[in-house]
């Protein structure tokens, strides 16, 4: 099957982007796996015609907002993200009508009509630079009500926050934190900022997911309790042999990031089925805010 998916893939000039939460098989035939950032950047970046996302309808999206001119193929079409829908147009636009005027941050884990609305997106990799870079003494953030309470904790901005949360880290509770710390006292714990405020004040690291792979690549330390969706214990235990990894709960799992298989990549690249594409109405304003994003992340990245 490895080998099939590589043929097609040079044949049809494509490239093959993962998300760090994907199945093993799905990560290991990537050209490419990364955090919502990484990939965002690789999408723009690709000279390839043809980019097969394996990740969420959101990740998708955000490819055929930077890229109009490549196929963008999603292999199952039903790989949602429950935040992203936490958020439709139609309310966010009553919210902001509500607020004196204000930027709006939005999440990258958002569909591309709410990003239309948005002054600028963010990641968990950059938000904290993404709200300071505003020349404004109030924000917006949506959809995500624990990465906004992490990000007023590091600005003096008033943060305004919609009240999206992820399941899959919104499920893990102090209480599993304390029982993983007991289990694995010489663990450090590190979590993601989607997870409750509670939580992340527990953490001794706070990253994005390939933030998680890089800290880990880094430090002297061999034990880690993984504070996000397990599927990232995968690539953290391919990079670091020595090292050991725990699920901060087994119940941080997201289904829809499980949903790609092999077969749906050679399927989606033979038939060219999944292709997502975002209306160029919604497409040019969605662009700016996530472009907002990119320069300033590209500007950091050379700095
Ligand atoms: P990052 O990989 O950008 O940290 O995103 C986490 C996530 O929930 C993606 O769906
Ligand atoms: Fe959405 Fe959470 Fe799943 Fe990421 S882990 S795709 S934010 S539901």
């Amino acid at each position: 099957m490895q080998s099939a998916i590589r043929r097609l893939v040079k044949e049809k000039k494509a490239i093959i982007l993962a998300h760090n939460y994907q199945p093993p098989e799905i990560q290991d035939l990537a050209d490419l796996c990364g955090d919502s950032l990484e990939l965002s950047i690789k999408a723009a970046q690709t000279d390839a015609e043809i980019i097969v996302f394996c990740g969420v309808h959101f990740m998708a999206e955000t490819a055929s907002i930077l890229s109009p001119q490549k196929t963008v193929l999603l292999p199952r079409e039903d790989a949602g993200c429950l935040m992203a829908d936490m958020i439709d147009p139609e309310s966010l636009k009553l919210k902001i009508d509500q607020l004196p005027p204000m930027p709006v941050v939005t999440y990258v884990n958002s569909t591309a009509a709410v990003k239309a609305l948005s002054t600028i997106c963010c990641t968990s990799a950059n938000v904290i630079d993404v709200v300071n870079s505003l020349d404004a003494p109030e924000i917006l953030m949506t959809p995500d009500r624990n990465l906004a309470r992490y990000a007023a904790a590091h600005t003096n901005k008033k943060v305004h926050i919609w009240d999206g949360f992820c399941p899959t880290h919104e499920w893990l509770t102090v209480e599993d934190v304390e029982q993983a710390k007991k289990a694995y006292p010489n663990a450090v714990f590190i979590a993601h900022p989607e997870c409750r405020p509670e939580v992340v004040a527990m953490a001794d690291v706070v990253a994005s997911t390939s933030g998680m792979l890089r800290h880990v690549r880094q430090s002297s330390r061999t034990e880690f309790i993984i504070g996000t969706e397990k599927g990232l214990l995968y690539p953290l235990q391919k990079d670091n042999p020595d090292k050991r990894f725990y699920p901060a709960s087994e119940k941080m799992l997201c289904k829809n990031m499980k949903k790609i298989g092999p077969e749906d990549v050679v399927r989606s690249l033979e038939t060219m089925s999944g292709e997502v594409k975002v209306p160029e109405e919604i497409r040019v304003p969605a662009l700016a805010a996530v472009q907002r994003m990119i320069d300033l992340a590209l500007k950091k990245r050379a700095s």
